[in-house]
């Protein structure tokens, strides 16, 4: 199976993005996660697509944008333009959830859909086949470094069950990806219960840097997650 580890800059230091985004890439990130707030759906405020594109010659990995946002559509074209190469949201701030999908592939990039922590995984069922990706939120989203809710686990074996049917019905590979307290000391247990992109922020940028460039806890990420 591939892992992906998709730093979230939620917890980098804002001064320094550019820097930051190329020391993880250097670091062996698969993925940048690009969390963006909007004090109306989450409690908290970050980052749009002026900051998406800016960071965007700095990289050649791909920007994962996490929209914690509603209403999410009028997002979506100028998260595409600003460079970004997957988009999920969750599908309590969008009225339609099928046409919001749809929108995200019309321009250019994978969907996905994020489920919070008491949000059912059922509401993927009759959009599966415009999935790119299913993320599973393992704290409440608004805040970086909150504790890894422990019921996450049974929840993606349950989505990496539905995912593996769907893939041998016929249907396109989905991603199962995992946000949210994800540490050097979890990790294994969260790939083995069905996880394969791992968004890690606190663990990533608040990580003891001896290296000056994330190489230490990227390395430790990643050969914790392969030995699950
Ligand atoms: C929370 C965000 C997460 C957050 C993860 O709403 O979606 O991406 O940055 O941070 P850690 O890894 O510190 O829990
Ligand atoms: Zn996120």
């Amino acid at each position: 199976m591939t892992l992906r580890i998709a730093p979230s800059i939620l917890s980098a230091d804002f001064a320094r993005l550019g820097q930051e985004v190329r020391a993880i890439e250097a670091a062996g990130a698969d993925l940048v996660h690009f969390d963006v707030m909007d004090n109306h759906y989450v409690p908290n405020l970050t980052i749009g697509p002026l900051v998406c594109e800016a960071i965007r010659p700095h990289v050649k990995i791909g920007i994962d944008v996490h929209l914690m946002v509603e209403p999410v559509d009028a997002l979506i074209p100028l998260f595409a333009k600003a460079g970004a190469n997957i988009i999920t949201f969750h599908p309590e701030a969008s009225r339609h959830v099928d046409r919001t999908l749809q929108l995200i592939r019309d321009h250019g990039c994978k969907a996905g859909l994020v489920f919070n922590p008491a949000t059912p995984l059922g509401l993927m069922d009759h959009v599966m086949d415009k999935l790119d990706v299913v993320l599973l939120m393992s704290v409440n989203p608004g805040f970086g470094g909150q504790a890894f809710i422990p019921s996450t686990l049974p929840k993606l074996t349950e989505a990496r069950r539905r995912i593996d049917a769907h893939v041998a019905h016929g249907g396109q590979p989905i991603w199962l990806e995992v946000d949210g307290g994800v540490k050097v000391d979890n990790i294994a247990q969260i790939v083995a219960a069905g996880a394969d992109t791992l968004v890690a922020g606190s663990a990533v940028f608040g990580a003891p840097d001896n290296d000056g460039g994330y190489r230490t806890v990227m390395k430790t990420l990643r050969q914790n997650a392969s030995n699950s």
